[in-house]
């Protein structure tokens, strides 16, 4: 029996109609054509579904649909704004931080929700905390240099920016 969902994807409402084992990934991709999403492993270990609700990163194939409903999640289509890459996709560019690509998006999903997690990242930050997120192709040296590169565009890009100099009221 079908079952009606609502929640916000890509900043945009949505309402569907859904079978309950429908997992968000599967939503994501067959019924929003949003396949920036990646299917690895299907089970958990491989992190190219990942995605973040309400903010937060997790694995879209072991979640159910249904539990994201009146939730906010944000695709690796929804993090380029006004048609230029967010700063964590710009960083992967610039520091060769993909071969294949195939992990990239789940990456790039990952890095971003870290590095808002965890301000002042380190490398061993980063190590510790993409754990869940697998590449066959860099051997990650890159794909870090790129996370820590991100991570301070995005601080400096939250910023606010300086004030000019008033003169003195005096
Ligand atoms: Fe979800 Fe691999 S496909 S973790
Ligand atoms: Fe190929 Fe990571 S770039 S799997």
């Amino acid at each position: 029996m079908a079952i009606s969902l609502s929640l916000t994807v890509n900043g945009q409402p949505v309402t569907a109609e859904i079978e309950p084992h429908t997992l968000l990934v599967q939503f994501l991709r067959e019924q929003r054509r949003l396949t920036g999403t990646h299917v690895g492993c299907d089970t958990a270990q491989c992190g190219a579904c990942t995605v973040h609700l309400n903010g937060r990163a997790i694995k879209s194939c072991n979640t159910l649909a249904v539990q994201c409903d009146g939730m906010n999640v944000t695709t690796i289509e929804g993090l380029a704004a006004n048609g230029a890459m967010h700063p964590m996709q710009a960083a992967f560019r610039d520091c060769h931080g993909l071969q294949c690509g195939f992990c990239t998006p789940g990456m790039v999903m990952s890095a971003v929700a870290l590095a808002h997690a965890c301000p002042g990242l380190t490398e061993a930050d980063v190590r510790a905390n993409l754990d869940g997120n697998l590449c066959r192709c860099t051997g990650y040296h890159n794909i870090v240099k790129a996370v820590l590169q991100g991570a301070e565009a995005m601080q400096a890009a939250e910023q606010p920016a300086a004030q000019p100099a008033t003169a003195s009221a005096a």
